[in-house]
């Protein structure tokens, strides 16, 4: 196994509400190395109020970033990526082919508001399909209305969406109810990818190592591998 891939990262210093320095984004990467992680794509917020940086610093603080891992020799991997809070201009941004999907694919990270509605959802994905991208839905396990109908669930994932969920929620540091929420999407095989959605090195930070052991325990070892780096390595 060449190590979990941490799809979900706030990791990047000065971009959004994640990493607010250097040390900070390296402490982040020494944690990571330790729970098992050998590659992050660094997903800073694309959101009015929390942070929307150009593609171009986003480049620039990652090449710093793996600078500075390099010289201080932690071994993990950094690609580049965004989290965009879904609306219009996103879809514009992609639309132009301005967008930043995941690492190398065309695959875009998206988040909602969590009381959005299903419908609204659904054409989210529908409209990110037309401009030539495959969504990954972020913390998925988040969005009540759309949690409430699996039915849906399973629709949007046929139309070419991936479902996220965050480690933190696998363990229940999310509630006891979104816990079981998350566990019946596992049984039914709906999660396609667990992330850290990591955004310091304290009580939000990259952690995998428990949710992996876990998961290792609960479901087949050949779909956890899938969740914690199999579907993601075609991605970088
Ligand atoms: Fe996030």
């Amino acid at each position: 196994m060449r190590g979990y891939i941490d799809i979900h990262s706030h990791i990047l210093p000065g971009l959004d509400d994640g990493s607010v320095s250097m040390d900070q984004s390296l402490n982040m990467m020494r944690i990571a190395y330790e729970q098992g992680i050998r590659a992050i794509i660094a997903t800073p917020h694309n959101m009015p109020g929390k942070g929307c940086p150009a593609r171009e610093e986003i480049q620039e603080a990652l090449l710093r970033l793996r600078a500075a891992a390099e010289e201080n020799r932690i071994p993990v991997e950094l690609f580049r990526g965004t989290e965009y809070y879904y609306r219009e201009e996103v879809l514009q941004l992609l639309e132009k082919g301005n967008g930043m999907p995941l690492g190398n694919s065309d695959r875009v990270l998206v988040e909602f508001g969590i009381l959005e509605e299903k419908r609204y959802i659904q054409n989210a994905v529908k409209a990110i399909r037309g401009a030539g991208y495959y969504p990954v839905i972020a913390h998925v396990e988040r969005y009540e209305r759309l949690m409430e109908d699996l039915e849906t669930l399973s629709g949007i994932r046929k139309m070419g969406a991936c479902l996220q969920v965050n480690a933190a929620s696998v363990l229940g540091g999310n509630g006891r109810r979104t816990r079981e929420k998350v566990k019946r999407m596992l049984r039914m095989g709906l999660v396609d990818v667990i992330g850290t959605d990591a955004h310091s090195d304290r009580k939000r930070g990259p952690y995998l190592k428990e949710c992996a052991e876990y998961l290792y325990k609960k479901y087949p070892a050949e779909y956890v591998d899938s969740l914690l780096y199999g579907r993601a390595k075609q991605w970088l």
